[in-house]
């Protein structure tokens, strides 16, 4: 059962990440669901949650992931990516090739 959408906004403990993942209808109809609950059953950081949001403004490259407060946008995401998503939180890096080019202009695309 995925938890309930929260406020993007809403206050953030120091240290605290959040992996915002969108359950809005284009990134719904590309398998976010999967992705949330694939981050959800990954060994994550201990400061790493992940969270149900809405529609992020990025639908054109669903399915979207935002990471926050790093601000970190992923795009076109498959269930397939989450993995190589935590090994970056872990490490304090990015998945270059996923990040949204629309966000991130110097990302792979
Ligand atoms: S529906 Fe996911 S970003 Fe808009």
């Amino acid at each position: 059962m995925p938890k309930p959408i929260i406020e993007v906004d809403s206050p953030l403990r120091e240290g605290d990440r959040r992996i915002l993942v969108c359950q809005n209808t284009s990134c719904a109809a590309k398998q976010s669901a999967e992705i949330l609950a694939k981050f959800q059953d990954e060994p994550l950081p201990s400061n790493c949650h992940a969270y149900p949001v809405g529609c992020q403004g990025q639908c054109s490259v669903a399915p979207t992931v935002r990471i926050v407060p790093d601000e970190t946008w992923y795009c076109r995401l498959t269930p397939e990516d989450t993995s190589a998503i935590c090994d970056a939180l872990r490490e304090d890096t990015v998945v270059e090739e996923k990040l949204n080019p629309r966000i991130h202009r110097y990302s792979h695309y």
